[in-house]
């Protein structure tokens, strides 16, 4: 399995830094592969033995002239080599398009990172019998055959709002994005250590990205020993 905490604007960098040491010293040689991706002023070294470290945005470029942004060379610096792109509050809120998305995922690709490719639907779409439309124009551009590719699939609606899509909702979808022709799909929106393992149990589900419920280091790691028992 393959389970990521994303703390968005949450956690201070001490916070971070007592939440990774911790997570560490608690993990042991686990199956899945853990990430957490902390706030961009809270990027510790990847040097942690049993969990990487990713960044939730970058600028597709090494260095130069983008206030507000980090390249390549600061990620490179920390020993990270864990990128997400496209999340839908990036999508929203900083007004990220398509085309954004698809110049950071050939950059970045091109220096190998593992990428973390954020795609969903909003609930219009869903009542609309919408979904695979949304999802594909999303990866529409993006070679999905690059083998250090995991696309998270996070329905707006089900983000932050305590009601995850139904296990039925998410089967259909991954089944239909692995017909697409992705070949890691984990699923993010309202996972909690209520609902992750019957997630995780899924066919066509290869994770899963937690936001809120990861902020609490109890809570992420019975998420992570869940998937364990898979
Ligand atoms: P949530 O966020 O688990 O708080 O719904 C998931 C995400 O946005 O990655």
């Amino acid at each position: 399995m393959i389970i990521a905490g994303n703390f968005k604007t949450n956690h201070t960098r001490s916070s971070t830094f007592s939440y990774c040491k911790e997570l560490d010293s608690l993990l042991g040689a686990q199956k899945s592969e853990v990430y957490v991706f902390p706030s961009m002023c809270a990027l510790p070294y990847d040097d942690f033995a049993h969990f990487s470290i990713g960044v939730q945005n970058a600028y597709p470029a090494c260095n130069g002239a983008y206030s507000g942004e980090i390249g390549l060379e600061q990620i490179q610096e920390l020993g990270i080599n864990t990128l997400m792109i496209g999340h839908s509050e990036r999508r929203l809120i900083l007004k990220e398009d398509d085309e954004l998305c698809k110049r950071k995922f050939d950059f970045f690709s091109q220096y190998g990172m593992n990428v973390f490719f954020c795609i969903g639907e909003d609930l219009q779409a869903r009542r609309d019998a919408r979904v695979l439309d949304v999802l594909a124009s999303q990866l529409k551009s993006i070679d999905l055959d690059y083998s250090r590719l995991v696309v998270a699939y996070e329905p707006i609606w089900a983000i932050g709002t305590g009601v995850s899509a139904s296990l039925e909702e998410i089967k259909e979808t991954h089944r239909l994005l692995k017909e697409l022709g992705c070949k890691k799909v984990i699923y993010g929106g309202s996972v909690s250590e209520g609902n992750a393992k019957d997630i995780m149990n899924l066919e066509y589900v290869d994770g899963v990205l937690v936001g809120g419920a990861s902020l609490d280091l109890k809570r992420f790691y019975q998420i992570i020993q869940q998937g364990e028992e898979i």
